[in-house]
């Protein structure tokens, strides 16, 4: 193919103008659509106003575009997985890591009691086994110092000072028997030490973390940009690590429904019960969007069906043969 025909048939890059444009559109739009239900499980998620919505872009060059409740603050919950994961890589190094949890999907539910039957493992990082034993790796003498290593990881992607929300930390804390469960059967087969209570309150403490819709959408960022915050320029884990966390939110950021989203959607990304959904479009952009009704998988309704329409949209799919780039 010769390069007039190549560029003639190259597409447009996608505007900054049409961006925005296009994400009210998609506010309006979905904003109409009130169905799911709210993650109960946990006493205080079942207190959100149902309504939140909010769609948020930071690209890697900063530009940042936004619609709706972007400062509405709400607890990151499974999404945290993706950022303790990548601070486990940085604290051990990927053998180390990979020899206490695999990066298989499971096809199975987040909340499953499942163990890989031969390695003793817990499947993957994301589903809660994993991130419990991905928590347990997390150094430090005592638990102040652990949760103070997480908090100063976090702000490196979100560029300012966050908080656990104490209510929800409780919430999780007196109303997670099944994480307990986990961690007994894992300490049962030597996978992780003996301080599993220690190992469960930093793991209720990363979920609880207040984070808003922005902050999703710049830690979306910092892992397209190799890991380095397009607005502070920080460096919030080493480059190194971004391929490895990529592949697993690719492959199983979005429980038993990883498959479908892969095929339509064709991007990493992680979901969390309190409504979170945050996507990474490699050496482009990053998107949070956040509105609390889920399905029956535990993802947002209107974030898939936002995704879905963004990645068509903008031809954002990773094997789209017609991918176009931020202008
Ligand atoms: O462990 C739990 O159940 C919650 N703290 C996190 C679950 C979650 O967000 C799963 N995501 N869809």
């Amino acid at each position: 193919m010769s390069n007039e025909v190549a560029a003639n048939n190259s597409p447009a890059t996608i505007q900054p103008v049409e961006i925005q444009e296009t994400l009210d559109e998609l506010y309006n739009k979905y904003r109409l659509l009130q169905i799911g239900q709210l993650a109960t499980y946990i006493p205080e998620l079942a207190k959100v106003n149902p309504e939140l919505f909010s769609i948020c872009i930071i690209t890697v060059d900063g530009q940042c575009f936004k619609v709706g409740d972007f400062q509405q603050l709400f607890t990151i919950q499974s999404i945290s997985k993706v950022f303790v994961y990548g601070l486990a890589l940085a604290e051990h190094g990927r053998e180390q890591v990979l020899a206490k949890v695999g990066v298989e999907p499971t096809g199975d539910a987040f909340n499953a009691i499942i163990l890989d039957e031969k390695s003793k493992r817990p499947y993957n990082p994301m589903v809660n086994a994993g991130a419990i034993a991905i928590t347990s790796l997390i150094k430090g003498n005592e638990p102040t110092e652990r949760l103070s290593r997480m908090l100063s990881m976090f702000e490196g992607y979100i560029g300012h000072e966050t908080t656990v929300d104490m209510l929800t930390f409780m919430s999780e804390r007196t109303t997670g028997h099944r994480n307990r469960a986990m961690a007994h059967l894992m300490l049962n087969f030597g996978m992780i030490d003996e301080k599993i209570d220690e190992a469960l309150d930093l793991y209720f403490q990363q979920c609880s973390l207040a984070i808003n819709c922005l902050d999703l959408a710049v830690m979306a960022a910092t892992l397209s940009n190799q890991g380095r915050n397009p607005l502070t320029h920080v460096q919030a884990v080493p480059s190194c690590y971004i391929r490895d966390i990529l592949s697993v939110i690719y492959t199983c950021g979005m429980y038993n429904f990883a498959g479908e989203w892969a095929y339509k959607v064709g991007l990493p990304a992680k979901s969390g019960v309190s409504g979170g959904l945050l996507i990474v479009v490699p050496g482009q952009m990053g998107i949070g969007i956040f509105s609390p009704l889920l399905d029956e998988r535990g993802n947002s309704v209107r974030g898939v069906k936002v995704s879905e329409e963004l990645s068509q949209r903008f031809g954002l799919h990773l094997f789209d043969c017609k991918k176009r780039d931020v202008g």
